[in-house]
């Protein structure tokens, strides 16, 4: 994909690291669309972009790599900062502004105040990332009240955080439009994502090996195969043989989550899975026929 394709003469992004600049730079915007991004972009993120400008008179995105959703043993340390190249590709999605505070500016004192998502945060990547949600729930909320976007754009690759994000605005009556938008791939299936940089080049050879399990699994409900367990089991031992070490391969309905009823037609299959140092994520929604 060519990243000026759709912006003839991109225009650089004004950078807006403090939360007074930018609300001063919002005034009287119009529409504002939002994409909240921890950076090191990629195709699927100017996408998200993309898919702002189209609907906002004015599309910010934020870049903050947020401290409070990284366990201590995970890679906040050497998660890559790549601020000038991201500006560059941000132009040419049209992206006006972006919000790039420091730690300092959005956590000037410890962040003791916290967003609990509840029991939606404590399933699947809450169970082997504790307060990951709480930590997402907390920087997104805080991102809400500064940037006070009229609609915010979150892909269906991490599609957990997207309810989590969709049950905060509703519970806590967010007054902002929550878009989701399909998960971008490579060629070859792999869903992009920041973490894929830190595949060697035989891991990367594999990593498809995900999605395409993903979607036999699809294809298998859709031709109305019923025992989800043994699907699941199955395709645990499937990466387990191919040298993955599986946190989970689930089959639940898409609402909250939740093991599907016989009845459920709309489902996700929704996945996590280690290939040598990287924890790769990955989902794909399925409509099963009705039985
Ligand atoms: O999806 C991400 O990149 C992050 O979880 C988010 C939403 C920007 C919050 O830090």
């Amino acid at each position: 994909m060519t990243h000026n394709a759709t912006v003839p003469n991109p225009k650089m992004p004004t950078l807006c690291p403090t939360q007074s600049a930018l609300r001063q730079a919002l005034r009287g915007r119009g529409v504002i669309g939002f994409v909240p991004t921890m950076g090191n972009l990629h195709d699927g993120h100017i996408q998200l972009m993309r898919m702002a400008r189209e609907r906002a008179d004015c599309v910010v995105a934020s870049v903050f790599v947020n401290r409070l959703q990284f366990a201590p043993h995970e890679d906040f340390d050497r998660y890559p900062r790549t601020l000038a190249r991201d500006c560059e590709l941000m132009a040419t999605a049209g992206v006006d502004y972006v919000f790039c505070p420091t730690e300092t500016e959005l956590y000037p004192e410890p962040q003791t105040c916290l967003v609990d998502p509840g029991p939606l945060a404590t399933l699947h990547e809450g169970e082997f990332r504790t307060g990951f949600f709480r930590g997402v729930a907390t920087v997104v909320s805080k991102l809400f009240h500064i940037v006070s976007p009229d609609f915010a754009i979150f892909g269906k690759k991490d599609y957990q955080q997207l309810q989590v994000i969709r049950h905060m605005v509703r519970q806590l009556a967010m007054p902002i439009e929550i878009v989701a938008a399909e998960t971008a791939r490579a060629e070859d299936g792999l869903a992009l994502s920041s973490r894929n940089g830190y595949l060697s080049p035989s891991e990367r050879a594999e990593a498809p090996r995900l999605y395409r399990l993903l979607s036999t699994l699809a294809a298998q409900l859709q031709s109305g195969h019923h025992e989800l367990w043994q699907l699941e089991t199955d395709a645990m031992a499937t990466l387990a043989a191919h040298g993955w070490r599986p946190d989970y391969v689930r089959i639940r309905r898409q609402s909250d989550l939740q093991p599907a009823t016989e009845a459920c037609q709309d489902l996700v299959i929704l996945s996590a899975a280690h290939l040598g140092s990287t924890r790769l994520i990955d989902n794909l929604e399925v409509q099963r026929p009705a039985r």
